[in-house]
């Protein structure tokens, strides 16, 4: 599952392209963590723990690939000699967690000098948090961001070589360094990076600030990746990004994200397209017109509407119309009939109304979504909804939150009930969790559907018959397999 060991010789001294810097930097990391591994009489290991979205997610497969190939070998957080966070802090409560787990790594450190504990990813990125980590938490060893991943090999050997923490964080970035390793989590899907950071500062969101400005990566190189990974066993593909539906727009020779998905549904072998997140403002009907004709693209959009108030979308600078948004969802369903919409939404953003929330209620009956991200809105500084004045009672926003939550769980509830009794495909993801005499499997609408099976067929495809909805999954039975 590694990608290409470019030819590198050590004695000709450090690189200074990239990626070959970094397999200089591995190379060299590897000969500090055999020694030490020789020292202690055993593999040196690792774990990283994800907090977050996909993109921490996928970033944390690279992480995991740059380790293994350093000699570290996986294993539990409490038994690693090396943990490594990979945070998130989209909402208040994504930090608190991390301090949290760092409070408790503390005492483990204590006990193992050679125990070494890395923090990187969104939180990172801001100036307060790495203030805080340098004064009440001396014991973390390595420190870096969101721009600067590909370099965790020439981090590590700062610290081994200087024996004390090493922070390295980038405002922003330009570059995007292709061809480094990367472990996947699952031997038959991949989430494949198509653009980076975020233009688009949505008045809540602190996103644009810790990931940086919207960079795509060219189409070449993603569709080498795709292949590699078709090559590799992969059939199903996650296009990432925080706003896919602007892929391409800043590139030397621009390509819209519809031109890029009909290259990538040529890729023999790939069964599957997926793609998130889809900003409504961006949404084409080049895009819609693909998915309507795509044999691979899964019958799924997520499309987050984050509230049903046109004045609120207004002021989280969100650049559409309540009503704008339901013709989109009009368009996309006359041409994908059976497309099974998602969505995200804000609750108590600053000067929300009764009134407004009412008209979020609207949106989800009138849209009926399969299912739905709730969150309480939360307040990051820097953010210009920080600095609004009309905060929203806590109690008043919980209550919203309770009532929203009863209508999105029992609207999904009916829309998963509408399939009971099909046949569809499934792809076989892992043995279930609370049987192991059902495996359980993806449908293309993202749905899980539990049904006998072994762990042979992970990675296969299975047509399945939707016995039973469970609210928000399936119990099926085998159709036909392949
Ligand atoms: N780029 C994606 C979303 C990234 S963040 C998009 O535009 O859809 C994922 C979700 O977190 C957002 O859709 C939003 O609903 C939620 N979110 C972001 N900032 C938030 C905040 N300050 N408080 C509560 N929820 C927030
Ligand atoms: Fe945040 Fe808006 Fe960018 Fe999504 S599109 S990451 S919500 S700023
Ligand atoms: Fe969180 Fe960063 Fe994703 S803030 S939601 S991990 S882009």
């Amino acid at each position: 599952m590694s990608m290409m060991n470019p030819d590198i010789s050590l004695s000709s001294g450090i690189p200074d392209t990239e990626p070959e810097r970094q397999y200089y930097y591995i190379e060299m990391a590897r000969r500090h963590v055999a020694s030490r591994s020789k020292e202690m009489g055993r593999p040196l290991t690792f774990c990283v723990t994800t907090f977050g979205c996909q993109m921490n997610a996928r970033d944390s497969e690279k992480l995991r690939g740059i380790l293994e190939r350093i000699g570290y070998e996986e294993a539990a957080e409490d038994k690693a000699d090396f943990v490594i966070y990979n945070t998130c802090t989209v909402r208040e409560n994504a930090n608190t967690r991390v301090y949290g787990r760092l409070g408790q790594l503390k005492p483990l450190k204590q006990k193992s000098p050679y125990m070494m504990i890395g923090l990187c990813g969104c939180m990172m990125q801001e100036p307060e948090v790495v203030e805080r980590l340098k004064k009440s938490y001396r014991f973390v060893d390595l420190i870096f961001g969101t721009h600067n991943i590909y370099k965790l090999a020439e981090l590590i050997v700062s610290r081994f070589e200087s024996g004390s923490m090493v922070i390295d964080i980038w405002e922003d970035t330009d570059k995007i360094v292709e061809d480094l390793p990367n472990e996947r989590k699952y031997a038959f899907k991949s989430g494949v990076n198509i653009m980076f950071g975020c233009n688009n500062f949505c008045s809540y969101c602190i996103v644009p600030y810790v990931r940086g400005r919207e960079r795509s990566r060219a189409p070449e190189a993603i569709i080498r990746e795709i292949r590699q990974l078709v090559a590799d066993g992969v059939t199903e593909v996650m296009l990432l990004g925080q706003n896919v539906n602007s892929y391409g727009k800043t590139l030397d020779t621009p390509i819209t994200f519809a031109a890029l998905l009909e290259e990538i549904e040529k890729i023999e072998g790939l069964e599957r397209i997926r793609f998130m997140t889809s900003h409504p403002k961006d949404l084409s009907d080049e895009l819609i017109e693909v998915m309507g004709r795509s044999r691979k693209i899964c019958r799924h959009l997520h499309l987050p509407v984050q509230s049903g108030s046109t004045d609120i979308l207004k002021k989280m600078n969100r650049h559409y119309t309540k009503e704008q948004y339901l013709e989109l969802v009009r368009k996309i369903r006359l041409a994908v009939p059976d497309i099974s919409l998602t969505t995200d939404i804000i609750v108590g953003f600053p000067g929300e109304t009764e009134e407004d929330f009412q008209e979020t209620l609207d949106v989800v009956h009138k849209v009926r979504y399969d299912s739905a991200f709730t969150f309480l809105y939360s307040k990051r500084s820097g953010t210009p909804a920080a600095a609004m004045e009309d905060q929203v009672p806590e109690d008043v926003v919980k209550d919203r939150f309770d009532r929203l939550l009863g209508e999105v769980q029992k609207i999904a509830r009916e829309v998963c009930a509408v399939h009971e009794g099909s046949i569809q495909r499934a792809l076989v993801e892992s043995v279930s969790e609370h049987d192991s005499t059902l495996v359980t499997g993806r449908l293309s609408n993202n749905l899980l559907v539990h049904f006998p099976g072994t762990e042979e067929m992970i990675g296969t495809y299975a047509d399945v018959r939707l016995e039973e909805c469970r609210g928000f999954y399936y119990i099926g039975s085998l159709e036909a397999g392949r």
